[in-house]
């Protein structure tokens, strides 16, 4: 049985390849770069996929160590799941449009921390 501590941790991986992927996807697209000319369009769709997958994996695999199975789910939950919707949206929008990377790039920090806020203090 997979415990709530290695969860976590798959959780936190699946963050970091996300950033990793989006960050240098927007980057590459604010610097002028083409979806077509991407050398590394296949690599950064799949980690961006595994990354999504390992952000759910984790996040509902600790939900499940903590005992939430079953709808409703708290308020919480379905704003972290709005916001893993988000960040799914993102990789096509910082593929196409330099400008949305550029400020994708700066807000994706604070949609991170936000994501990060509402699972340590569930306000709602
Ligand atoms: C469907 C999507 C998601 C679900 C179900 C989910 C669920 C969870 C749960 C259950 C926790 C543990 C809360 C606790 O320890 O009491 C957690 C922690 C965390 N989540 Fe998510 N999450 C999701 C998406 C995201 C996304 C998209 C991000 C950031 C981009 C994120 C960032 C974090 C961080 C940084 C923590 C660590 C908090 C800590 O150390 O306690 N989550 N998440």
């Amino acid at each position: 049985m997979i415990s709530y501590p290695i969860y976590k941790l798959i959780h936190l991986f699946g963050i970091f390849l996300m950033f990793a992927s989006l960050a240098g996807l927007a980057f590459y697209t604010a610097n002028g770069g083409t979806k077509a000319n991407n050398v590394l369009r296949k690599q950064s769709a799949i980690a961006h996929g595994v990354a999504m997958f390992l952000i759910l994996l984790g996040g509902f695999g600790m939900l499940a160590r903590m005992g939430i199975t079953h709808f409703p789910w708290p308020v919480w939950v379905y704003l972290k799941f709005a916001i893993w919707i988000l960040f799914g949206g993102l990789v096509a929008l910082v593929a196409r449009k330099p400008t949305v990377a550029k400020v994708m790039w700066l807000l994706m920090p604070f949609l991170g921390v936000l994501a990060a806020y509402i699972a340590i203090m569930k306000p709602f």
